[in-house]
C-alpha cells in the first residue's frame, strides 16, 4: 500500500483517516485504510461493489464506528459528534437511494430542506432558480418528483445535498444506475459546485468519473487501500498505457517494443486492436509514441490488477 500523498499545498485539512479497519462479525469490510481529504479536492473513492466505500462514508459521517483506527473530520471525531447539529450544517450528503419526497414537487422538496437548514428564503429562491436552470430542471420544478426519470431525481438529490453550501460534500455513487447522458449532466452539476470551492468525496465504481472529476483518488479493493493520492500519481503508479488502432499498426508496435516496455494484454474488436503496455520504472512513459495508434483510457480493471500485483 502506498501512503496518502503529500503533494500539493496543505490547506486546512477536512478529513483525515488513519489505519481504519471495520469488521462485520468475521467479515473485514475495511482493513487499515488511511487517507486525507483537503479543502478544494475532489477525492474519488474508487472500487467495485463490496470494496468498502459505503462503509467508509458511514464511518466518516459517524453513523458507525471503526473497529480500530481513527477519523478526524474538521478536527473532530465524527462518532463523538454524531448528534451535533453544527457538523451537519457543514456537510452535504447524498446516499442511495435519493432522499427525496416523491409526492411533492421538486421545488417543494428543495424548499423543505432549505427550511430545515434555516436558509434565508429570498436569497435561497434566487439561487435555486439559477441552479435549477443550470441543470435543466427549472421548467419542471412544479412537477411531482414521483413522475421524474432517475437522472432528474439524481440531479435534484444533488441540489438538495448542496444547496446549504456545505464545506464538505460526500456523494455515494452519484451517477450509478443512470444513462450516459444523465451521468454527464450530473457530473456537470458536480463540476459547477466545485467552482464554489467545495470539497468532495465521491464514491464510484466508474473510472471515467475519476478521469473527469477527480483531483485525488483512493482505490479500495476488498477493504484494502491499493493507492491513495493525486490523480497523476494514480496513473503513474500503474505505469500502464493503452493504445488502439488497426491490427497492422498494433502488430507493428508489438514487433518493435522498446526496452523496458512489456505487453500486458492485447485485445481486438470490430474497429481494430488495442494493447495495454506496462512501462518499467527506468523508462520515461512519454517517449512512447506509436505510429498510427491513438491513446485510449486504461481500464479500471487493468489498473486494479497492476496496483495489486
Ligand atoms: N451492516 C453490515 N453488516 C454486514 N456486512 C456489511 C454491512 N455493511 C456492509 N457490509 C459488507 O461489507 C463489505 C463492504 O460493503 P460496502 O461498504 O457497502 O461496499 P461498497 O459500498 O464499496 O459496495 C461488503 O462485503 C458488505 O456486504
Ligand atoms: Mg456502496
Amino acid at each position: 500500500m502506498m501512503n496518502p500523498s503529500s503533494e500539493g499545498e496543505r490547506v486546512s485539512l477536512r478529513l483525515s483517516i488513519r489505519n481504519v479497519s471495520r469488521n462485520f462479525k468475521t467479515l473485514r469490510a475495511l482493513r487499515d485504510v488511511s487517507l486525507d481529504v483537503e479543502a478544494g479536492q475532489v477525492h474519488v473513492l474508487l472500487g467495485h461493489n463490496g470494496a468498502g466505500k459505503t462503509t467508509l462514508i458511514r464511518i466518516i459521517l459517524g453513523l458507525i464506528r471503526p473497529t480500530s483506527g481513527s477519523v478526524s473530520l474538521f478536527g473532530e471525531d465524527p462518532w463523538r459528534n454524531r448528534s451535533r447539529r453544527g457538523m451537519r450544517q457543514r456537510l452535504g450528503v447524498l446516499f442511495e437511494p435519493d432522499a427525496l419526497y416523491e409526492d411533492i414537487s421538486a421545488w417543494e422538496n428543495l424548499e423543505f430542506f432549505a427550511r430545515i437548514y434555516r436558509l434565508e428564503l429570498a436569497k435561497w429562491e434566487e439561487e435555486t432558480k439559477q441552479l435549477m436552470e443550470q441543470v435543466g430542471l427549472y421548467d419542471r420544478r412544479h412537477e411531482r418528483v414521483v413522475k421524474w426519470s432517475a437522472g432528474m431525481k439524481r440531479k435534484l438529490a444533488i441540489l438538495r445535498a448542496l444547496q446549504h453550501q456545505p464545506e464538505f460534500v460526500l456523494l455515494d455513487e452519484p451517477t450509478a444506475g443512470l444513462d450516459v447522458q444523465s451521468r454527464g449532466r450530473v457530473r456537470d452539476a458536480i463540476q459547477h459546485f466545485r467552482r464554489r470551492q467545495t470539497t468532495f468525496l465521491i464514491a464510484s465504481q466508474d473510472l471515467s468519473e475519476v478521469q473527469r472529476l477527480a483531483t485525488h483518488v483512493t482505490l479500495l479493493r476488498e477493504g484494502r487501500s491499493l493507492y491513495s493520492g493525486t490523480l497523476a500519481g494514480f496513473y503513474r503508479a500503474a505505469r500502464l498505457r493503452r493504445f488502439h488502432g488497426s491490427v497492422d499498426d498494433v502488430r507493428n508496435l508489438l514487433r518493435n517494443l522498446p526496452p523496458g516496455v512489456e505487453l500486458v494484454r492485447e485485445e481486438s474488436d470490430l474497429l481494430g486492436a488495442a494493447v495495454v503496455l506496462r512501462i518499467n520504472r527506468e523508462v520515461d512513459p512519454e517517449t512512447i509514441r506509436p505510429v498510427g495508434l491513438a491513446e485510449t483510457p486504461v481500464l479500471m480493471e487493468d489498473i486494479y490488477l497492476e496496483l495489486d500485483r
